[in-house]
């Protein structure tokens, strides 16, 4: 349980990696690695289900590695991952389960909610089928936030090369309704189906869009909202008052972020069909047995959790930069944040207290090859080091030749320089190297492959906020502005200033109709 965790910076562990660190990793260098080491490639990288990986251009050694398993192991990391797959309330702050690799395991009647997640799952489907059978719906509209936009967005996006032809997949997010209004004017109501997503069936910006959406619909002339709006949701009573009878439930263990693979995933299902929902699901569950079953050492998702916390708090490297080199997972990066950024942005543990040590980075990046374009500029000549990671997919999913080859040398390219650089230059021209880098191989790009790619970082990030001691599973931090922006919403309409800081006050002001 995650009350039982060690704290990581009172572990021998702890001590002996500051110990490396201090010694000899600070002055590490790649090229020096490989030269004395023909076996690195093989030793830091691995087939894991649906992805290869290669770790051998990072800032580390066997002896680092060995001290991060020992780490894991006194953090008591396997413990709490056992813990989470067997259904124990790991989300203690909301005290919850954690079970979204229950979503993509197949039946057991072991687990009691294993029944209702099948039933559920068909039930989605079957509809999914239904929706891409029906050629009168052309445009199916998500509306939802974060994890119910974020996870469906970017799958829906990864996976086009399988979506079916002949409807369009749109998703509104933001309060700003310059976004509803865009999807709006290429829609008509009869065409339409909007999927209101929200876990909770309350997030400001879900509701009011789902509102507006309504009435538009009404206002066009629509009628049978029945027919025309589903929800996905928890709160299964909300939908119904809002007038939607067509409704997909999930559960309370269920993270936002971690909900693609429940009734979130519909957008998904009825652009790449069941059979291929299922295929998602499976590459997913692959990976679950993968973080289950492999010890840590060739236990792909712990050594990448490990890398990033020796990044963090022995390197002291604030961000990570994601580089999929493939335009289908051009919201990838997005992703990730929200994955990343939401589950181990805390500065205290599990029981609420401060934490001194750094946890989670800053991730961000582009697809490439534009970001090279932009901003490696400061990657590979930057005062600051910022680990990057390369995906790259072996196969392209279209027919245009001489183009493939060159994206896959640019990924390649882009990794040697970081590692290689061109110390002898001098002056501008000067690339000191030494720049550590992961890169990712796909065969395919493919439900399969990518459901594996997602749980992977799933479980990634389940081991460094474990490692820390952190609830990777609440997100506390986002209630203070919500909470004020109701405040605020008020004020903006009245004017009233009073005990507003001097700064909010004149801002509200100048924003006042
Ligand atoms: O941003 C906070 C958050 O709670 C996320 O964790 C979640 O994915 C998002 O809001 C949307 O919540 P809901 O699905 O309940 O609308």
């Amino acid at each position: 349980m995650a009350d039982a965790r060690k704290r990581c910076d009172r572990t021998a562990a702890w001590g002996q990696l500051q110990e490396r660190f201090r010694s000899g990793s600070a002055s590490f260098d790649l090229r020096d690695a490989f030269a004395q080491d023909d076996g690195r490639f093989a030793r830091f990288s691995q087939q894991a289900p649906h992805v290869f990986a290669d770790l051998s251009k990072n800032l580390i050694d066997a002896g680092t590695e060995q001290a991060l398993m020992a780490l894991a192991r006194e953090c008591g990391v396997e413990a709490h991952r056992d813990a989470m797959f067997a259904g124990e309330r790991i989300n203690n702050t909301e005290n919850r389960a954690v079970k979204h690799w229950l979503l993509r395991a197949p039946r057991d009647a072991q687990d009691p909610d294993s029944m209702a997640v099948h039933e559920t799952l068909e039930a989605m489907l079957a509809y999914a089928e239904h929706v891409r059978a029906d050629a009168t719906i052309t445009d199916v509209v998500n509306i939802g936030i974060g994890g119910s936009d974020l996870g469906p967005q970017m799958a829906v996006a990864a996976l086009d090369a399988f979506r079916i032809r002949g409807k369009r997949l749109h998703f509104v997010s933001n309060i700003d309704a310059h976004e509803l209004d865009a999807v709006l004017q290429q829609l008509r109501p009869e065409g339409t189906l909007f999927l209101v997503a929200s876990k909770t069936f309350t997030t400001l910006e879900t509701m009011t869009n789902a509102r507006s959406a309504r009435v538009w619909f009404q206002q066009q002339g629509g009628n049978e909202i029945a027919r025309h709006f589903a929800a996905l949701t928890t709160n299964v009573e909300a939908a119904r008052q809002f007038g939607i009878t067509t409704t997909f439930g999930f559960w309370d263990w269920v993270g936002g972020r971690y909900s693609l693979w429940s009734a979130i995933g519909l957008p998904l299902a009825i652009a790449i069909g069941a059979q291929r929902f299922s295929a998602f699901l499976a590459g997913a569950h692959a990976m679950d047995q993968h973080f289950r079953r492999e010890p840590l050492e060739r236990n792909l998702p712990v050594r990448l959790g490990l890398l990033d916390v020796w990044y963090r708090d022995f390197h002291g490297f604030a961000s990570r930069s994601i580089a999929p080199y493939h335009s289908a997972l051009r919201r990838f990066p997005a992703y990730l944040q929200q994955l990343e950024m939401e589950s181990n942005g805390k500065s205290v543990d599990a029981q609420g207290q401060p934490l001194p040590f750094a946890t989670s980075p800053v991730l961000w990046g582009e697809a490439g090859t534009n970001g090279q374009h932009a901003y490696f500029q400061m990657l590979h000549q930057g005062t600051d080091r910022v680990p990057v990671e390369f995906i790259a997919v072996r196969e392209p999913a279209h027919g245009i030749p001489g183009h493939h080859e060159l994206l896959l040398a640019n990924a390649l390219a882009q990794a040697q320089a970081l590692m290689q650089g061109k110390p002898d230059a001098g002056g501008h021209r000067n690339f000191s190297g030494n720049r550590p880098s992961t890169f990712f191989v796909l065969d395919t790009l493919g439900p399969e492959s990518l459901g594996a790619l997602i749980a992977l970082h799933e479980h990634r990030v389940f081991t460094s906020g474990s490692v820390w001691g952190i609830d990777s599973f609440d997100q506390w931090g986002v209630e203070l502005g919500k909470v004020l922006a109701s405040d605020i919403a008020q004020r903006l309409a009245s004017g009233d200033t009073v005990g507003l800081d001097g700064s909010t006050a004149g801002l509200l002001q100048r924003l006042r109709p």
